[in-house]
């Protein structure tokens, strides 16, 4: 193995838009994204990678000074200095602290096509970030591979899983910085897992040392670069929020039909219900079982008198069988991803042999986007894309198979957003102005612009319970804000407790579906005792009072890449006890309530309230925050705190989100000495109407020093469905108020 270190600038110059540097080894170029994103790409070919991720061009390049050993480029925020002899990179802030260099020795360097960069290791530098990685909070001392894995039956330590965010943020010294490694071959990410103390690195099996360097001062700040390169969710459709029943597999219409009733009956509110694999044909993708789901618009349709929506599974493998009109067509078009003869690629999935779409190729993407008509004639409004890995039965897909031009070793990490991306277009153009739900498995960074993510087969125990959640705030750091679990666990049967614990979470988990395996018993609310029942009932009834409040927070993952459910670490960076792992699973589920996974067999827990006061959320026992205390966790009453000052919209509980309600906006605001504010949103939930104006925003503030509650003029033209607001006021000494929603601004005194 021949390893090479970046050496020596030869020469420097300035090429449209980049600082373009040779070495003997390979070509740097830096470029500028905005003042606080500066890109470095380090080639050996004459075209470097051109990237899945990222949505934005670099500016103009901003004038750099050069010395005989060093060049420096300043933005508003960074300072880039490059020493030229080796060539290395090293970012400070503007005032010139250090952020992140390259380790001076070995900086960038290649052993074969394998590319690695090596980075100083900061005294107290820790990592968070890469997505759906299981492990610690805090990933100092961890070591990780990327590269998109069935990872069926997984346990709580493995890696790799299904996805690939690239993406990490470092935070020493008091300072953060973040780099995204946009390079979609196997890649490889090093926190000082081989403990020399001094070097952290990545690299990855091929391709580009291609990385984003983000210099802002704030985990928020970072997000919101991250996101404005790699692009942000848009509004969700109103009914993916509400409560989703799926399973491996209702087996017929009447099954679908039965669940669905049995909901409305008992009064557990829901929206949606699932069709996993066995609606189709043999299995075969966009056909319908004939005799099971004979009639699949006459269900449809009956779901949708109860106010039900269905999401039916694709996966990518297509049936190997003539008359089949994927696989005809397919082979007619050369769509599918081929060996190097031309010959298309096999291999089993559930159909038996199939062959896989190449979803790289724009026509396949259009091809496969214009099939679900045959699943949108019939009213399916949720496109759930699995298996997108690729999965392949036993068999890891030979590395000589082709996607275009390029093999399979730079493409799998980044098939299963294509393959979302290929549903996205083609369902949105079919349902013309409706938003769509689409659901994927695999994904790769900036998948947030197709998808939502669930986090695979995980298994029905305690430790799944507390990953689950590790891994959807970790998500959350990678720009992926619509995230969830299969909650009550995929593989194995949960006992009642964990699953009344599981579903107690589920309010505060940002896509809320109940899924099981083929052969587990069944999971619907209803089937765990009449205790439990009414617990689970609860739970759920919880999550529809809390939608307004969830509703304006994917709203602000919308303009700002925020995540609804927050690591701790975001907002209490410099607080070490967030990173303690005793306390790493708690998260900020919005903007102020705080929620402690529980394990089922622990009634109490021990809590760690950050700065500030916080409420109990059903108590309204008031602690001082920067504080372990020790509070209570029977089954009935998950510790959840809210933050002192927290303005908090909900509703009253409605069956689905189709029901209008009763008119009233119930803001709760928890009594503070800080003034705070929170943007209600609020659009039609269904349509794209809301991008073209037609949405109802506006701040609510609170102020205790004026004792005043204030909300601002309505911006947008939509008309709130809520003709009144009641003010519930938590720790205040006056009353509930009742105000008309239709006055403009107003400011009320208490
Ligand atoms: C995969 C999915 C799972 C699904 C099953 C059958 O295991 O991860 O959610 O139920 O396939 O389609």
């Amino acid at each position: 193995m021949q390893l090479e270190i970046l050496g020596n600038a030869n020469t420097v110059s300035a090429q449209k838009g980049a600082l373009v540097i040779n070495t003997p080894q390979a070509e740097a170029r830096v470029t500028v994204y905005s003042p606080t994103i500066i890109r470095v790409c380090i080639t050996k070919q004459s075209e470097p990678d051109a990237s899945f991720a990222v949505m934005q061009q670099s500016q103009e390049l901003l004038p750099y000074r050069e010395s005989a050993n060093e060049i420096e480029m300043n933005t508003s925020a960074l300072k880039l200095i490059i020493n030229k002899s080796p060539l290395r990179f090293n970012f400070y802030t503007a005032d010139g602290k250090e952020l992140s260099r390259d380790d001076t020795r070995f900086g960038t360097n290649w052993q074969d096509s394998r590319v690695i960069n090596y980075r100083k290791l900061y005294p107290d530098e820790m990592f968070i970030g890469l997505g759906e990685k299981t492990g610690n909070l805090n990933r100092r001392g961890s070591h990780y591979v990327n590269w998109n894995t069935d990872a069926a039956l997984h346990g709580v330590n493995d890696d790799p899983l299904y996805k690939t965010f690239p993406f990490f943020i470092g935070l020493h010294s008091g300072l953060t910085y973040g780099l995204f490694f946009d390079n979609t071959h196997k890649s490889y990410f090093d926190f000082g897992a081989t403990t020399d103390e001094q070097t952290s690195w990545f690299g990855a099996d091929g391709g580009d040392m291609n990385y984003y360097f983000f210099g802002a001062q704030s985990i928020r700040e970072i997000l919101k670069d991250y996101t404005w390169l790699t692009g942000r969710m848009e509004m969700p459709p109103l009914w993916s929020l509400g409560y989703q029943q799926c399973r491996w597999s209702y087996m017929s219409a009447q099954e679908v039909l039965e669940v669905a009733t049995k909901f409305r009956e008992k009064q557990i509110p829901a929206d949606v219900m699932y069709c996993d694999i066995d609606y189709m044909d043999g299995f075969k993708i966009f056909t319908w079982n004939k005799s099971s789901f004979a009639d699949p618009k006459g269900m449809i349709d009956q779901l949708k008198s109860m106010d039900f929506r269905l999401v039916t599974i694709v996966d990518p493998g297509i049936k190997i069988e003539e008359g089949y009109k994927q696989y005809d067509e397919g082979i007619a078009n050369n769509y599918f991803a081929t060996y190097p003869d031309g010959e298309p690629y096999t291999a089993s999935v559930w159909p038996g042999r199939c062959h896989f779409p190449d979803f790289t190729n724009d026509k396949v993407k259009e091809w496969w986007g214009a099939a679900f008509t045959a699943l949108i004639e019939p009213g399916v409004e949720g496109f759930w894309n699995d298996m997108n890995e690729p999965a392949a039965w036993n068999q890891n897909i030979p590395w000589l198979v082709k996607f275009g031009k390029r093999f399979m070793p730079e493409i799998r990490n980044v098939y299963g957003m294509e393959m979302a991306k290929a549903t996205y277009n083609g369902v949105r153009n079919i349902l013309d102005n409706k938003r769509p739900f689409v659901l994927t498995r695999a994904a790769y960074a900036g998948t947030q612009r197709y998808s939502a993510v669930w986090t695979g087969d995980n298994a029905a125990t305690d430790e799944h319970l507390l990953l689950g959640h590790r891994l959807v705030n970790s998500l959350g750091l990678t720009g992926m804000s619509f995230t969830g679990v299969d909650i009550g666990g995929f593989m194995g049967n949960p006992t009642p407790e964990l699953m009344v614990r599981w579903n107690s979470l589920g309010p505060y988990t940002p896509m809320f579906r109940n899924h099981a395996a083929e052969g587990m018993v069944r999971r619907e609310p209803w089937e765990w005792g009449q205790g439990n029942e009414a617990i689970i009932k609860k739970d759920i009834e919880q999550r529809y009072r809390l939608l307004p409040y969830i509703y304006s927070g994917f709203y602000q993952s919308t303009q700002t890449g925020l995540p609804l459910s927050r690591t701790l670490a975001i907002d209490y960076t410099d607080d070490e006890m967030v990173y303690d792992i005793k306390y790493q699973n708690q998260f900020l589920f919005g903007d102020s309530m705080l929620v402690v996974p529980v394990i089922s067999t622990e009634l109490t827990t021990n809590v760690y309230l950050p700065e500030g006061d916080w409420y109990r959320l059903s108590t309204g026992e008031k602690y001082k925050g920067n504080q372990a205390i020790n509070a209570d966790a029977p089954l009935t009453d998950l510790p959840v705190f809210v933050k002192a000052g927290a303005i908090i919209p909900m509703q009253n509980v409605v069956q689905s989100t189709s029901e209008q309600g009763d008119g009233i906006l119930l803001l709760h605001i928890w009594n503070g000495n800080e003034p705070t504010e929170f943007v209600y949103y609020e659009d039609d939930g269904i349509t794209y109407n809301y991008q073209n104006g037609e949405y109802y925003k506006r701040t609510i503030s609170f102020n205790p020093e004026k004792k005043s509650i204030s909300l601002s003029a309505v911006e947008g033209a939509y008309q709130s469905k809520y003709k009144t607001i009641k003010l519930v006021m938590h720790g205040f000494e006056g009353s509930i108020k009742e105000i008309d929603n239709n006055t403009a601004v107003m400011m009320i005194n208490y």
